[in-house]
């Protein structure tokens, strides 16, 4: 049995369908990467899994428990770090350990032992005694995340948890988050719209957009996947008109993404139709300047799937 499924789960926002009927298993031990844009509804899912929403439907089993109907039994598994951060400005990393470790019942020795064992592991033991307020964005999001890891949760979901900080904050976070997974077989719950995050991070993935899972499976599985098409990127400038039937006739075109100076289509085979593609674009008064290829990635696959983009 998975440590968590999510059986068809949805929650609508008034009119708004921010999570649109998914599903998905986590196995105990595993990173699992919840990949989107913004809006696809991963921060929505996320308070559904830790008990801050009710679902509009469906059902979320954690350990074989409820989680709508055991909401406290699922919270004490579960470490949560939050898309925004939350802590205390004007306590120090510490105090801020402090207040939520006894949140989750921790006091005591112990309470010390684990507030300095998790320090020790984010790397901000020599600055856990100043006040939150004079931390980087990036050193704010690692306490967050001791904060997640401090009452030893079963799993840990992360919400989009390098958003906004600098590479090598980034680097140290992921760093923290597959030692916690690999030392202390803590599974983990990661959402991100950055592909490259989820390649290199997670074990199995479920790309969702709109509400709705639109690919699920391993890493490897995926990018096999993705390496069945071509996705052309051509920068240049363009016409402001609909280009979506120009390459109808290429095999397996999709036309993506189309800005005043870049373009993406996704194809079957890029060599063959590439002389096409240029001939058709500058036949209708667009000037290219640059053609590139992209290798297959996660990123290319949701390209295919979406015609997006899904970087910032
Ligand atoms: N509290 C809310 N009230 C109304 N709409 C919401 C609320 N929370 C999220 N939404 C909407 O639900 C959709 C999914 O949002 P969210 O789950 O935050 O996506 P993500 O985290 O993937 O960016 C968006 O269209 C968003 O505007
Ligand atoms: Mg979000």
């Amino acid at each position: 049995m998975a440590l968590l499924e999510v059986i068809d789960l949805s929650k609508s926002f008034g009119e708004t369908v921010a999570v649109d009927d998914i599903s998905f298993d986590v196995e105990e031990g595993e990173i699992f990467g919840l990949l989107g844009p913004n809006g696809a509804g991963k921060s929505t899912t996320v308070s559904i899994l830790s008990g801050i929403l009710t679902p509009s439907r469906g059902k979320v089993v954690l350990a074989g428990m409820d989680v709508v109907h055991s909401p406290l039994a699922a919270k004490a598994m579960i470490g949560v770090v939050p898309q925004e951060v939350a802590l205390y400005d004007e306590l120090s990393a510490t105090e801020n350990l402090s207040f939520f470790g006894r949140l989750h019942g921790l006091s005591g020795p112990r309470l010390r032992e684990r507030i300095s064992s998790m320090l020790e592991t984010v790397g901000l033991g020599e600055r856990a005694r100043e006040p939150v307020k004079r931390y980087s964005g990036g050193m704010k999001r690692r306490l967050n995340l001791a904060i997640g890891l401090l009452h030893q949760p079963k799993i840990l979901i992360l919400d989009e948890p390098t958003v906004g900080i600098d590479p090598q904050g980034r680097v140290r976070i992921l760093e923290v988050v597959r030692r916690e997974a690999e030392s202390a077989s803590t599974t983990v719950l990661y959402t991100t719209h950055y592909m490259d995050e989820a390649e290199s991070l997670c074990d199995r993935v479920a790309i969702m957009d709109r509400g709705q899972i639109l690919v699920q499976g391993t890493v490897h599985d995926l990018k096999m996947q993705a390496g069945q098409k071509d996705v052309v990127k051509i920068a240049g400038s363009f016409p402001d008109e609909d280009f979506a039937s120009t390459f109808s006739d290429i095999a397996g075109s999709k036309v993506g993404t189309v800005k005043a100076e870049e373009m993406l289509i996704s194809v079957d085979d890029a060599k063959g139709a590439l002389p096409l593609i240029i001939d058709r674009l500058t036949s209708r008064g667009a000037s290219i300047r640059k053609v590139e290829v992209e290798e297959p990635t996660l990123e290319t696959l949701f390209i295919h799937l979406t015609g997006k983009e899904l970087r910032d």
